[in-house]
Parts: C-alpha cells; structure tokens; sequence
C-alpha cells in the first residue's frame, strides 16, 4: 500500500491539533507536531528548550536551523518512513523547500497539504478557551466548543487540564501576524504543486473530521490505484 505523506495547514487555532488526534488513529500515522517536541523541550529544559522558549512565548517563529534538520530527520526515519502526518511544519518557505528536497532525495512525495481556514477573530475566541493534558498536549479541549466531560479533566488521562503560554491575547495577535507574514504564502506554494485540500474551519469539530478523512481516503484509494 502506498503510503500518506501529510501536512497541516492552517491559523494557530484552526484546529490542526485537535484533528491530528483523530487522523493519526484513522490511518495509523504518526502525529510529528513541531510544537509539541518544542514544549517538551522547553519542559525538560535541553539547550534546545532554553533556546526555544524566548521566541515561542513572543509568538515569533523559532529560528529554522534549530528545527529543520530536527524534522528532517525525524520524517525520514522511524516510523515515518511509511508515512507521516505533519503538524506546524513546515511554517515559510524555507522550511517548505527543505522538506520538499528531503522527500525527493528519499524518491517519496507529498500526498497532500490539509489546509484547515478559520478567520482570524474565531482563532482568539478559540485560543483564549483552549485547555491541554498536563501529561499529553495532544489532547485538547475548548471550555466552549469540545469541553471534556468533567471541567478541567482530561477525559482520555484523568489529570488536570492546563491553559499553554502562548494563549495570551497579545502573543495570539503576534502569531496570527507571523502566520499571514510567513506561514499562508505557503497556500499558494502548495496550490501550484497540486497537492492543497481545503477544509473549512468553523465547522463543528467532529464534522471537520469527517470531511477531512473522506479526502484522506480518496487520496489513499487514488494512491494506490
Ligand atoms: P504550535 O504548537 O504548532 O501552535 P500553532 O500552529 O500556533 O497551532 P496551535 O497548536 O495553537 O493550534 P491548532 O491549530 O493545533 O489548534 P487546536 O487543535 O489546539 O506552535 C507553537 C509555537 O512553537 C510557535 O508559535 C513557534 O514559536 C514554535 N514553532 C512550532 N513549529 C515551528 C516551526 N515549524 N518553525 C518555527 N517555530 C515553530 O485547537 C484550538 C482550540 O480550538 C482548542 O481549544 C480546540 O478544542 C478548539 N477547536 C478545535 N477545532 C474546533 C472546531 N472545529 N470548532 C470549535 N472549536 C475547535
């Protein structure tokens, strides 16, 4: 079977992690999500953590020779190497460019670029009611829109929900201006090479997965045709 090279797309706040979650277990692919190793660095506090930290918590894109070859390497390898579903890389052009030259030295290509579009002021509303797992940041709930069954329990771990750093109102405005600045000129970038899906946002979570698994799916059926 031909495997699933997958990308993310999308405002923070679009919901990337949130679907992630689901499609990782839809078809078996791992979930490599740029932020998520970044905080656990910065939890651990590795040099790479401590370097990490300043930029993230002003919303600001951490430097590319601190996470392109971390990535790079982590698509090749390991169980990414029959596929793999990235979440917040790549982010400009030149981490585009470096994952784009990886894949053809590996002779693999992209599948798709699942791009999720929410404007900018449901991102606010949204980030401002996210709470993660203290233990596992992949499980994310809204007080609002995905609430856990218990408030403030991780329905999935049974630990406490906490709110990230980066959620505060003036660092959420600084990372949608490093998104439209940086990260959406890579739309166009995808588009003219084929491979960009669209999928709208605001709708309920559930019914953006649906959408997005059906396409996966054709992809995976075209794929393999
Ligand atoms: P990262 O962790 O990647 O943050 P992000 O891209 O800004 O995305 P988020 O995780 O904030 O949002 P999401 O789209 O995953 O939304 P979620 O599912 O949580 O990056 C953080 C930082 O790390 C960056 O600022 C940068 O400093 C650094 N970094 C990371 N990658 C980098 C790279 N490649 N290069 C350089 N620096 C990098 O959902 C949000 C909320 O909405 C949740 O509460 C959820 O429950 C709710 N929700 C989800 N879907 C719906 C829906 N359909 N309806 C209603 N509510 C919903």
């Amino acid at each position: 079977m031909s495997e699933l090279n997958l990308i993310l797309l999308g405002p923070p706040g679009a919901g990337k992690g949130t679907q992630a979650d689901r499609l990782r277990e839809d078809f078996s692919l791992p979930h490599i999500a740029t932020g998520d190793i970044l905080r656990a660095q910065v939890a651990e506090g590795t040099e790479l953590g401590r370097e990490a930290k300043s930029f993230m918590d002003a919303g600001k894109l951490v430097p590319d020779e601190v996470i392109v070859g971390m990535i790079v390497e982590r698509v090749a390898g390991g169980d990414a190497r029959d596929g793999f579903l990235l979440d917040g890389f790549p982010r400009n052009r030149q981490q585009a460019d470096a994952l784009g030259e990886a894949l053809s030295g590996l002779e693999r290509h992209l599948t798709a670029a699942l791009l999720i579009e929410v404007p900018d002021d449901e991102v606010v509303r949204r980030m401002a009611g996210r709470r993660v797992c203290v233990k596992n940041p992949t499980h994310i709930y809204h007080v609002d829109f995905d609430p856990p069954k218990h408030e403030g329990v991780c329905d999935q771990d049974g630990v406490r929900l906490i709110q990230r750093d980066d959620d505060k109102e003036e660092t959420i405005r600084t990372r949608l201006e490093v998104y439209h600045a940086q990260t959406e000129p890579l739309i166009a970038y995808y588009d003219g090479a084929g491979v960009l899906r669209r999928f709208d946002g605001t709708r309920d979570p559930d019914e953006v997965h649906a959408h997005i698994r059906a396409t996966v799916a054709t992809l995976r059926l075209e794929e393999n045709l």
